[in-house]
């Protein structure tokens, strides 16, 4: 069909004057006497567009002016009466597909709650359409980051036989039928599609170190699936995942990189999504402009893993997890460390090793890894980072404390054979990271349709 975008009307001033189709869904319909007002949506802007009807002068359906309803209005771009916009003044409206009463999207009971249930229709709300409009600008400017700093772009295998994070947490990819046969596991796996175990990847990071060891600088940004069982507000079982790789850098340089990267982020949904984010900091968090502006102006925190130890043990709160040099961090601490002691961004590095993956680099002290995890307000962990395990023998003997099966980490192993270097990369959460730059306090309310334990709707 050939048709104008609501944004292009609204925002193209040498549309003044002229007719043009739109199509679009009424989301609201005001009568008075004379003139009708439908307020039109299509999606392609935050702002909806205003059709005015002389309803003396037009033959209008009634089903053209209900709540949902799809519609196609030919009719003269005007200057709004209010304000800087524009306006449509119709010559002739057709109905498209009709809505009837029990459509679900009603003012009065749009909760996030209810919508959750109605996730193919959610997308219709202000609240979803702006958090999906943020969502593909901050992707689009994920891959322009990386693009314009020569990172080349890789898509890892989303099928794999190794389990990156090591936290028994994949789920498994079979074609073997119910009530198998064999009698042992090892037979059973043999029999099953690749003729070995296989699972949904959990991480693209072991490929991505195998592409940086050929382009210095990549990156990953697909899906990742965790069979992990927790029912939290920040947790899901397919997440997307944005995975740099980067050769020839160490710790400190790779935090570099992910604080300038999120802040450039940041700033492009602030300069290309202002609508939406003044809509945000309106209705769901109050003084979100002024946190992004200051988080982009400011310096991210850094704070070594024992050091924050000691901060959350002189707290004065009470913490559901007690705290001890050794214990991984549990959200209510690292929300403790970003909000009330550095409130910004921090970076808290050197985690013992124990709690952390088989492939970070080992520290000079024995006992902790060259890893980092960036906290942020209100959510906690966003970032997961570390400087790798360059050195064969090191990692070698971090594998064997894991019980792993070296098999599986052959050619992961070969990296360190054939020229290794220093490198480090990070992951990004991509729903975690919505989150903070629309003030959502639900994953399930950043993602299409999420998926979670007991929840595949
Ligand atoms: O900290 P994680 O487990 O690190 C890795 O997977 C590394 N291999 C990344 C790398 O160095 N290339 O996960 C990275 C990030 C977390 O900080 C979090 O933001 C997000 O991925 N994440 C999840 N997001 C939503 N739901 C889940 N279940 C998530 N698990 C991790
Ligand atoms: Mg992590």
């Amino acid at each position: 069909m050939k048709h104008t975008d609501i944004y292009e009307v609204l925002t193209d001033k040498s549309l003044l004057g002229k007719t043009v189709v739109v199509c679009g869904w009424v989301r609201t319909f005001r009568d008075s006497s004379a003139i009708g007002f439908l307020e039109l949506a299509d999606g392609t802007s935050f702002s909806r567009l205003q059709v005015v009807l002389d309803k003396n002068a037009l033959n209008i359906d009634a089903e053209c002016t209900k709540n949902g309803a799809s519609v196609c209005v030919t009719g003269e771009v005007v200057k709004a009466f209010k304000g800087e916009g524009a306006e449509l003044n119709a010559k002739e409206v057709k109905l498209l597909g009709k809505c009837p009463p029990e459509y679900p999207i009603q003012k009065k009971r749009t909760t996030l709650d209810f919508l959750r249930t109605i996730p193919h229709l959610r997308l219709r709300t202000n609240t979803f359409n702006a958090v999906f409009r943020v969502r593909s600008v901050a992707a689009q400017a994920i891959h322009r980051y990386f693009h314009d700093h020569r990172y080349y772009y890789m898509n890892t295998p989303i099928i794999t036989a190794s389990d990156c994070e090591g936290a028994g947490e994949m789920f498994r990819v079979t074609t073997q039928p119910f009530g198998a046969k064999e009698k042992s596991e090892k037979e059973y796996f043999e029999n099953d599609f690749f003729g070995q175990k296989a699972g949904l990847s959990v991480s693209g990071q072991l490929e991505g170190e195998v592409a940086a060891m050929a382009f210095s600088k990549i990156y990953t940004f697909g899906p990742s699936f965790r069979a992990e069982n927790s029912n939290t507000t920040k947790h899901l079982a397919e997440f997307w995942h944005v995975e740099p790789e980067v050769a020839f850098a160490e710790l400190p340089d790779i935090i570099e990189i992910a604080e300038e990267m999120l802040k450039y982020v940041m700033k492009a949904v602030m300069d290309e999504c202002a609508e939406e984010i003044a809509f945000f900091d309106a209705f769901v968090e109050k003084g979100l402009k002024e946190k992004l502006t200051h988080v982009i102006e400011s310096k991210f925190a850094v704070c070594d893993y024992t050091d924050a130890v000691e901060m959350l043990k002189k707290a004065n709160v009470k913490f559901q997890y007690p705290v001890e040099w050794g214990c991984d961090l549990q959200t209510e601490h690292e929300r403790y460390l970003t909000e009330v002691v550095f409130q910004k961004p921090v970076f808290v590095t050197n985690y013992p090793k124990e709690i952390k993956s088989f492939y970070m680099k080992q520290n000079p002290d024995g006992k902790t890894v060259a890893a980092t995890d960036l906290l942020v307000p209100g959510i906690g962990e966003i970032i997961g980072c570390s400087e790798r395990e360059a050195d064969y023998d090191k990692l070698v003997a971090a594998m064997k404390v894991r019980n792993m099966d070296m098999s599986a980490y052959k050619q992961y192993l070969d990296l360190r054979v054939f020229g290794s270097v220093p490198h480090s990369g990070f992951g990004l959460g991509f729903e975690r990271f919505v989150m903070y730059v629309t003030g959502m306090e639900n994953i399930r309310d950043v993602t299409l349709f999420p998926r979670w334990v007991n929840n595949i709707m």
